[in-house]
């Protein structure tokens, strides 16, 4: 993907947070607009912190058995624990892995979070290794902070 339509796309998708009418509806367009514009991103879904577990809210793909997930657990688990941004290159050669589907090969994690509060994170699978590099985080973190500030607002 071009940075001309990674620009493109983060303007679509802040615009679609901007406009939504509250957070849920937000994260769907969120979700629909990175699956269909980047080829990719093979599953994408978001998911929101409840207590100690990170629920499975709006997502595109092949439906996912983690639907549930505790903090101390997976990738997920540890992106929102860390509060960081976890690239996995083969998700088949990391331990946290918690498998969704035999075809995926990499991941990005991305917590959703403002001062320091995690409120989800975006999480997507790719068929391909190593799928995700400095591009995407660079798309992703800034539209991970645009769904912190709807998620925040609690509405
Ligand atoms: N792979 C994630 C679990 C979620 S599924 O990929 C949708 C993990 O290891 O936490």
């Amino acid at each position: 993907m071009t940075d001309m339509d990674r620009d493109e796309l983060f303007r679509a998708v802040s615009s679609a947070i901007a406009a939504a009418p509250n957070a849920a509806s937000a994260m769907t367009q969120t979700v629909r607009l990175l699956k269909d514009g980047v080829p990719a991103y093979t599953w994408v879904g978001i998911y929101v912190l409840d207590g100690n577990d990170l629920v499975l809210g709006p997502f595109l793909g092949k439906p996912s058995p983690h639907t549930r997930i505790p903090l101390g657990r997976g990738i997920c688990g540890a992106a929102a624990t860390e509060k960081a941004t976890i690239v996995v290159d083969d998700v088949n050669a990391d331990p946290r892995y918690l498998a969704c589907s035999v075809d995926t090969q990499s991941e990005i994690v991305v917590p959703i979070m403002q001062d320091g509060e995690v409120y989800g994170e975006i999480d997507i699978d790719s068929d391909r290794a190593a799928a995700f590099g400095p591009g995407d985080r660079a798309l992703l973190e800034p539209i991970a902070a645009l769904l912190a500030e709807r998620l925040a607002e609690g509405g």
